[in-house]
């Protein structure tokens, strides 16, 4: 709910209690938006819900509503619709008013949280030595511009990247380290492997032929939970490679993380367990210990353990995420901690967060969400993979976007006939792309699994960045042609006549409810939607509407709206993730 629909509901409240008496005091009067913009902005449907309460028809009950009604400020006289809605139309002043007002906000309207919160995204987070895989990249994109609106709101914001640094396949990356690079493992304090899933695959080639050397990944296995030096340092090394090329990606993606990887929690899994036991969760089966889950069963439909300590006595995937749990809440003090990852692991988060909540390790006051995404499809709807069948590495999937985005702007240039640097193409190419693969992303719903085209995603027209960053260039290129500096307009020039100047006003208007749904939702499509909408309504009235050859005072006034609705784009933009260009 907006401001404005704040106060009308304030003033509704308070008419109903003047109309029908204080019993009537906190009924709801139902403020939607009019469902036909012809009606008017608003309606209120409480007439209908009162009528049978008090044995009249809902047209008179509205009627002794809208007479008490003091809205004055805000709307033309309410009209009674239907069989008994009460309209609101805004008044064109109070829209320009609160126009002028937006102008001079940098938040463009947008309130900051009035009780900012320390709150956790959890996303990224792939693991070592393993392939950075599509499904990694949406949690990237969508957990980045989850962190960022919340940081915009004011929040306290850690954004963690729990990266996959631990486990057994540890001990056949070390002990085939070993193998080939046997003086690097107590010297170099850097490595170069190469190819770190290549290596990958050699290591577990040698592992699955071989069965000595299986027994030798085993003994690491043991020396690193033991902590041995030069097992550690080999660790480490394998680590810090995995490390740099995960940098790349974020350097390109522009995402900042803090990494906090699953080895951090080692020291305090053995707690957890003991902490299960102690609360008496914790159960024995064949080995195993493991706490009992309501709502899970398994195939043959008996009840479903979640195994904290496995009969060997090692962690798990669980454990961990427990001891992170507890970690994040009581050292961190986070009062929302936000999980982002495919679908897939829906289970696994409802098992753990139920382990927990019957642990009582949740507090009343802290929010556990996890938020799931569906899969990334090639554009045959099957898993995304490359020609040859497959996983498309993350580097190479930016690059061909980048690549192909210099493409079509080089095509595009040449039409137009226009000569630029190539330092201008190389710049614009790489934003294009970059923004196109993010904004493809985050304008599904993310629950739903979407096809990877990018083709689509590149293109000029329809719901892409790159038609919002060409709206975009496009208000600047009238400020450019002006000679117009937008910081230096007037102030309270907004006058709204034309029809498409009241619709993008209206638009303009409705961005902090937009903000805000997404930051209780954790739906940034919402964002897109709201920006694709914007870039049309925009369109739109530019196609009406002279600018540049308006007379004063209309043309102030115009030159505002574009200001306006350049900012708007320009900030929800970065909500994404993504950077604008004045020009392309
Ligand atoms: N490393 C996991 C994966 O690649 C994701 C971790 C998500 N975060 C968590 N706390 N479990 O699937």
């Amino acid at each position: 709910m907006n401001a404005t629909q704040e106060k009308l509901k304030v003033q509704l409240e308070k008419a109903i209690v003047a109309a029908f008496g204080a019993d009537f005091a906190g009924v709801d009067p139902i403020l939607v938006s009019a469902s036909n913009p012809k009606f008017g902005d608003y309606q209120a449907n409480v007439a209908l819900s009162l009528s049978k309460k008090k044995g009249l028809q809902p047209r008179a009950i509205a009627g002794a509503i809208a007479l008490k009604l003091d809205v004055s400020e805000i709307c033309e006289p309410p009209e009674i619709a239907g069989p008994g809605f009460i309209n609101l139309k805004l008044k064109t002043a109070y829209l320009e008013a609160q126009l002028n007002d937006i102008q001079a906000d940098p938040r463009l309207g947008v309130p900051a949280a009035k009780t900012p919160k320390r709150e956790i995204v959890d996303f990224s987070s792939p693991n070592i030595a393993k392939e950075m895989h599509v499904g990694h990249l949406r949690s990237t994109i969508i957990g980045d511009s989850i962190a960022r609106i919340l940081e915009f709101q004011g929040h306290d914001v850690l954004r963690l990247n729990h990266i996959g640094d631990w486990g057994t396949q540890f001990g056949m990356l070390i002990a085939y380290l070993r193998e080939v690079y046997p003086d690097a493992l107590t010297t170099a304090n850097a490595l170069d492997i190469g190819d770190l899933v290549s290596f990958y695959r050699k290591a577990k080639q040698r592992f699955d032929t071989d069965a000595a050397f299986q027994e030798t990944a085993r003994q690491e296995v043991v020396r690193l939970q033991a902590g041995a030096e030069d097992t550690l340092h080999a660790w480490k090394l394998l680590c810090e490679q995995s490390r740099q090329e995960f940098q790349i990606i974020y350097e390109l993606l522009d995402i900042k993380l803090t990494e906090r990887g699953e080895s951090f929690y080692n020291p305090l899994l053995p707690e957890v367990v003991e902490d299960l036991e102690k609360s008496g969760l914790l159960v024995e089966n064949q080995g195993a210990k493991c706490v009992f889950l309501e709502g899970f069963t398994n195939r043959e439909g008996e009840p479903l353990p979640l195994i904290v300590q496995k009969s060997d006595g090692g962690y798990n995937y669980a454990t961990t995420d427990l001891a992170s749990l507890r970690y994040r809440i009581q050292q961190d003090q986070a009062k929302r901690i936000i999980y982002v990852t495919d679908a897939g692991q829906g289970n696994h988060f409802a098992q753990f967060f139920q382990v927990a909540r019957k642990a009582g390790w949740i507090p009343d006051d802290v929010e556990l969400v996890h938020v799931p995404f569906g899969l990334v499809l090639g554009e045959d709807g099957k898993k995304f993979k490359t020609r040859s069948g497959d996983t498309v590495r993350l580097r190479d999937l930016l690059d061909e976007a980048v690549s192909r985005a210099h493409a079509d702007l080089k095509t595009r240039l040449q039409k137009e006939e226009r000569q630029e640097t190539e330092e201008f193409i190389n710049e614009v190419a790489r934003v294009v792309g970059i923004s196109a693969v993010k904004y493809a992303d985050l304008s599904q719903n993310r629950t739903s699994n979407y096809i990877f085209s990018y083709d689509k995603m590149l293109d000029l027209k329809g719901n892409t960045a790159p038609y919002m960053l060409y709206v975009y260039a496009r208000i600047h290129g009238i400020s450019r042609k002006g000679d117009i500096n937008f910081k230096e307009l007037g102030k309270n020039a907004v006058l709204l006549q034309h029809e498409t100047e009241l619709a993008l006003a209206k638009y303009l208007l409705q961005l902090d409810e937009v903000i805000s749904s997404v930051e209780q939702d954790l739906l940034p499509n919402r964002l897109c939607e709201y920006l694709f909408e914007l870039s049309q309504k925009f369109n739109q009235f530019y196609d009406r509407c002279p600018i540049l050859q308006a007379e004063e005072p209309q043309r102030t006034s115009r030159l505002v709206l574009c200001d306006l609705t350049a900012r708007t784009l320009k900030l929800g933009l970065s909500l994404l993730g993504i950077q604008v260009l004045e020009r392309m």
